[in-house]
């Protein structure tokens, strides 16, 4: 007689997130938040994903000074954890690995959101959070939605299991980081002081 029990099963292709609040964001956020208000106040921004809000230029937050360079460096930090992680996990001797990185800050005032879009030619992307510009940040308002980078999983398959679309909280020192071929969209922020954050690219050299 079949035993089908003994059937084996796993899961296949999963999607890493990895996410870690800084401890020593107390320190660290109002002067993050001084110099990008600042600089935003004398510099037009550019436009990619967004739609209203402003956006820097994109480098290694050279206008936000120490608290600038200590910030990339928490970047460099997670990248390189984030990946030991990965890793490990997949029986992967570790490796110390070189980044080519790029950020930028964003500041979004009511009604200000970004489009769904990925981040080509890079490894991992991520952002941090430097205010999230509410009283009670909440994971249904204007936090980041990260989607199934297989939308064919809810589309063909079982539309009834958990759906491809998580959220994070905009908590001030969280950081994220995930794959850049996953699909993201921020909605229109709904708080009373702009939101905060400051985006980033790491691309693993040589890519990929
Ligand atoms: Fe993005």
């Amino acid at each position: 007689m079949l035993n089908l029990q003994a059937m084996g099963s796993g899961s296949l292709f999963g999607t890493p997130i990895m996410e870690y609040m800084w401890p020593d964001a107390t320190e660290l956020n109002p002067q993050l938040r001084d110099a990008i208000l600042r600089h935003a106040r004398h510099h037009a921004g550019t436009k990619l994903s967004n739609v209203g809000g402003w956006q820097s230029e994109s480098g290694l937050l050279e206008f936000c000074g120490p608290a600038g360079e200590r910030l990339i460096q928490h970047i460099l930090e997670m990248a390189q954890a984030a990946s030991d992680r990965l890793y490990k996990e997949n029986g992967i001797p570790p490796e110390k690995l070189d980044w080519t990185l790029n950020a930028w800050a964003n500041v979004n005032k009511r009604g200000h959101y970004n489009n769904v879009h990925t981040h080509p030619s890079a490894t991992w992307s991520g952002v941090y959070y430097v205010d999230s510009g509410e009283a009670r940040p909440t994971a249904a308002n204007t936090s980041i939605h990260l989607t199934d980078p297989n939308p064919a999983r809810n589309a063909i398959f079982f539309p009834n299991l958990p759906t491809g679309n998580f959220r994070f909280k905009p908590l001030p020192g969280l950081m994220i980081l995930f794959p850049s071929y996953v699909p993201h969209v921020v909605p229109p922020h709904e708080g009373d002081r702009p939101r905060i954050s400051i985006a980033f690219n790491l691309r693993k050299e040589p890519f990929p």
